[in-house]
């Protein structure tokens, strides 16, 4: 060691919410490395904790909250030898009201501030209160951060585009990450490159609104999404593309295309609906009908036939009448989900919804709710055993639980899991679908004489 190398330091981060801040944590360890922070995962032990949190529900909130709680005794038995940190979305909606409750937090950072952390964390030893930095600052905080360093492993995550300008009534995205910014495309191919140098097969494209991304290509020209996708399949041994969240009014006749003829980009599409009535859909300012909807699925599958969809539905927004919902039931039932993600309504302090007249009760939210969800869970579960006798194209992951066991990803992201050697990671491999659960599928590795093809060359 040399006199230069910095004390080593232990960093905890917990992380809610969406993929968006998977990767912001990871970018923030990457920011802090330098300063001598390793990652552990033991609160005891730990120099610096960083909450990484989530606006979107009021649960997702309250929890940051207990959590504080718990930190500020294990603080305590520490002398006060921890920096806490409060960053993504509740910090950027919430960040006077977590210094008053929470006084021991040192650092409260939105989203758009992680580059400055190390500034940050060297004022907060200095400073007697919170160091808080919620602006939105103008500069882009990507031009910022360091290069990726840590290898993600077989599947990483790649943010291209950051913000929502939808205003969906129910939702605090638009103000808490603020309105749409998009990287510009050689910058996310130069990323691109990178993790498939650390070892990368497949790259899922992050954004709160992916496919409103327009970035600058390389050319000088605006590039749509569908022409990310398909300059990003250029790279090699990158076997896999994905992107999530999409709107439905940004899926243009490019993107759909991109699925027909971009053999990398994979099958699998999550594209919230939220409700399937017209007069609901119209209240949440989502711009397009139920029918809209119907009518663009069925443009994807004519694109690409064994597309599988996935979708986030909210039960009990204001004014929702049983006709709305069973409305929504109908709509889930013509499109058929091979994932969900479904919620309560829960109203965000500030966005339009949150006054809106006709509130649902509770126990008919929840009613709502557990008839959606059955419906939702048998459409999964049907799905995954639609895939059994199948030989499914699976991304080797790593190994599984059990000894001599791999599991791996379709190419409609479902888990698997197979008997097979270690050396199959990161490896595109056909595996037998031999029974479909209903979170993941159990499969075997084809006997030689199985006639099977590779979606995709193993390079
Ligand atoms: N209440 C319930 N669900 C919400 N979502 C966003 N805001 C709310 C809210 N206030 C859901 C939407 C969105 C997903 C990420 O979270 O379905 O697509
Ligand atoms: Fe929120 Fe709507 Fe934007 Fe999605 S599209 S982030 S639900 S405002």
């Amino acid at each position: 060691m040399t006199d230069s190398t910095p004390p080593r330091k232990r960093l905890l981060i917990r992380t809610w919410g969406c993929q968006m801040n998977v990767y912001d944590s990871a970018r923030m360890a990457d920011v802090l490395a330098p300063l001598g922070y390793a990652p552990t995962e033991q609160v005891e032990e730990a120099d610096m904790v960083i909450l990484n949190t989530c606006h979107i529900r009021e649960k997702a909130t309250e929890k940051v909250f207990s959590d504080l709680g718990r930190l500020r005794d294990v603080k305590r038995e520490k002398g006060g030898d921890m920096v806490i940190a409060v960053a993504g979305c509740v910090a950027q909606a919430e960040g006077a009201e977590i210094t008053a409750r929470a006084p021991w937090v040192d650092i409260v950072l939105g989203p758009q501030s992680y580059h400055r952390l190390p500034e940050m964390v060297a004022r907060a030893s200095r400073a007697a209160g919170a160091v808080i930095e919620t602006d939105f600052p103008a500069e882009d905080k990507f031009d910022h951060l360091p290069e990726t360093a840590a290898p993600q492993g077989v599947t990483a995550f790649l943010t291209v585009q950051e913000g929502c300008d939808k205003f969906c009534s129910f939702c605090v995205v638009p103000y808490t990450r603020g309105s749409e910014y998009s990287r510009p495309a050689a910058a996310i191919v130069a990323e691109a490159e990178r993790l498939v140098a650390l070892g990368a097969r497949e790259i899922t494209l992050l954004g709160q609104n992916v496919n409103a991304w327009h970035g600058e290509g390389p050319d000088g020209r605006a590039w749509t999404l569908g022409r990310l996708a398909r300059r990003l399949a250029e790279i090699p041994r990158l076997a896999r593309i994905r992107y999530t969240t999409s709107h439905p009014r940004d899926m243009d006749d490019d993107l759909v295309a991109a699925h027909r003829d971009t053999s990398a980009l994979m099958p699998f599409l999550h594209l919230p609906v939220q409700s399937g009535s017209d007069s609901i859909l119209k209240m949440m300012n989502r711009g397009h009908t139920a029918d809209d909807y119907r009518r663009l699925v069925d443009r994807l599958r004519a694109a690409r036939p064994d597309l599988a969809l996935s979708t986030d539905i909210i039960a009990g927004h204001p004014g929702e009448s049983d006709a709305d919902h069973a409305e929504t039931l109908a709509l889930i039932r013509d499109i058929g989900f091979a994932q969900s993600f479904s919620f309560k309504y829960s109203a965000r302090p500030g966005t339009p919804a949150a006054t809106m007249a006709g509130p649902v009760d509770e126990a008919l939210k929840d009613a709502r709710l557990a008839e959606i969800q059955a419906l939702l869970r048998d459409q999964q579960a049907a799905f995954n055993r639609s895939r059994a006798g199948m030989v499914a194209q699976v991304l080797v992951t790593g190994p599984g639980r059990h000894p001599g066991q791999m599991a791996g990803r379709t190419p409609w992201l479902n888990p698997v899991h197979f008997d097979g050697p270690d050396s199959l990671t990161g490896q595109v491999v056909p595996v037998r679908i031999t029974a479909g659960h209903p979170n993941s599928l159990s499969g075997v590795l084809p006997m030689p004489d199985d006639a099977t093809t590779r979606e995709r060359p193993a390079a």
